[in-house]
């Protein structure tokens, strides 16, 4: 499974990078606006320190102006991935783009259907967003495997982020699933590699080795 940063923070992508097991990072409006930086100036900043696909969200609502903005972020790098809106607006955008050969992910998906659709239109990656599902006593888990089982009997090849990751368990279900690439949270990768029996292991592996004879 890939792992995605989700954030726009330039030090998290650091040291993310430097854990060196991110494979690439997902943006949104809000996680741009939480950095008071400039819009493309951040995304280039992104751009120049990723090894791997950059998501970045169109705003524009009609199909016109998102092809427009897309058109522009593609230019700055082949690792720009556009994320688009599931809305037909948004479907004929992914046709579109995805005829120019430019890379999407399909943002806001909370169904099967929706995600369906979105393969069917030729998005590079689907979005469902697992968190916010929870967030209103659903199952977001639930929607993963149904796209998945979906995804499979077709043989698409549309890559399932899981996006809106909260916790660890999200990111390891998301992997007994087979999900293509976990977009998750700085605060969550951290806490992916701590384990208690971790730290009191080294400790006593280290007290012990004090006592050997060098
Ligand atoms: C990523 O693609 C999504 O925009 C992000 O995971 C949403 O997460 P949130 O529900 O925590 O805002």
């Amino acid at each position: 499974m890939k792992i995605f940063l989700d954030t726009a923070n330039v030090d998290e992508i650091k040291q993310g990078i430097e854990f060196g097991i991110v494979d690439g990072v997902t943006t949104n409006p809000s996680l741009v606006a939480k950095e008071g930086k400039g819009f493309l100036p951040l995304i280039k900043e992104i751009i120049a320190i990723v090894p791997g696909p950059v998501s970045v969200e169109v705003t524009a609502t009609d199909a016109v102006g998102m092809i427009k903005e897309a058109e522009e972020y593609a230019k700055i790098s082949e690792n720009v991935v556009i994320k688009v809106p599931i809305n037909l607006e948004g479907l004929k955008v992914i046709k579109k783009l995805s005829e120019q050969d430019i890379k999407t992910n399909c943002t806001l998906i909370f169904s099967p259907s929706q995600a369906l659709l979105a393969a069917k239109a030729g998005a590079t990656y689907v979005s469902p967003f697992v968190g916010r599902i929870d967030d209103i006593s659903g199952n977001g888990m639930e929607l993963i495997e149904d796209i998945a089982q979906i995804f499979d009997n077709y043989s698409i090849e549309t890559e399932i982020i899981v996006a809106s990751v909260r916790h660890p368990l999200h990111f390891v279900q998301s992997a007994l699933i087979g999900a293509d690439v976990a977009t998750i949270p700085f605060s969550t990768l951290s806490k992916l590699l701590n384990h208690p029996l971790t730290d009191i292991g080294m400790e006593k592996f280290l007290k012990d080795w004090e006592k050997v004879a060098k």
